[in-house]
């Protein structure tokens, strides 16, 4: 079965705090949202290869360790997702980045593709699958699956917040993902939004309600 991390720092709580709130708007909110992105990439990328190298510093000799250049791919699930990428980038610059596009379809909940571009050499990368909600699950287990009959093989998934049931569902689909959150909220509402969760991420980034 997949790890569930939930990233307890004071910063990422404070952070989450503010972009919980209904009244941050979306200038704050996409600022925070990347901000708490890379924060938690920090910790994602904790188990990266490294390798000895040796540096001239201005007094002696010193060895160090460089990232040995695994190659890293974020997947952002449009729309929110987005909001999760330039957070990491600063962090990681030579990621490469592919899209999926997916709707939760309002009425059946189900997850609707209509866009996907993934690096050609999806199987030789780790992979970080980022959306900012994990509700149902739908939307993460249709990516995954989409990835991996893509060839991807070494993935994690990133959400700021999820919902028990998704969570459930998730692991259950795809018990080799860990899954990083940096809250594991309540429940899910009689609409399958996350409660207390922060409403609808996609509208609150881009501004469209
Ligand atoms: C939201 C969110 C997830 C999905 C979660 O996207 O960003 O992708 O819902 O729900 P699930 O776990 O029940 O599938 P939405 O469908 O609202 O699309 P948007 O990002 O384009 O607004
Ligand atoms: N999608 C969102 O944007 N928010 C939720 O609470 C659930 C799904």
């Amino acid at each position: 079965m997949s790890r569930v991390v939930v990233i307890d720092h004071p910063l990422i709580q404070h952070k989450l705090s503010i972009i919980r709130d209904k009244e941050t708007g979306p200038k704050e909110f996409r600022e925070l949202v990347n901000e708490v992105a890379m924060l938690m990439a920090y910790e994602v990328t904790r188990d990266l290869p490294t390798e000895e190298v040796e540096v001239e510093t201005p007094v002696a000799r010193a060895k160090c360790r460089r990232l040995a250049g695994e190659k890293i791919g974020l997947v952002p699930i449009l729309r929110a997702g987005l909001g999760m990428v330039q957070g990491i980038l600063n962090l990681y610059p030579t990621a490469r980045v592919g899209h999926i596009g997916l709707y939760r379809d309002p009425e059946t909940l189900q997850p609707v593709e209509y866009y996907c571009k993934l690096p050609t050499d999806l199987g030789e990368r780790e992979l970080f699958v980022l959306d900012p909600m994990l509700a149902t699950g739908g939307s993460v287990v249709a990516s995954l699956d989409l990835i991996k009959r893509r060839g991807g093989k070494k993935i994690k998934l990133l959400c700021l917040l999820a919902a028990p049931e998704g969570v459930k569902v998730v692991q259950e689909a795809h018990p080799d993902v860990d899954i990083y959150l940096a809250a594991l909220d309540e429940r899910l509402n009689e609409h399958a939004y996350i409660v207390p969760g922060l409403g609808d991420a996609g509208d609150r980034l881009f501004g469209t309600k």
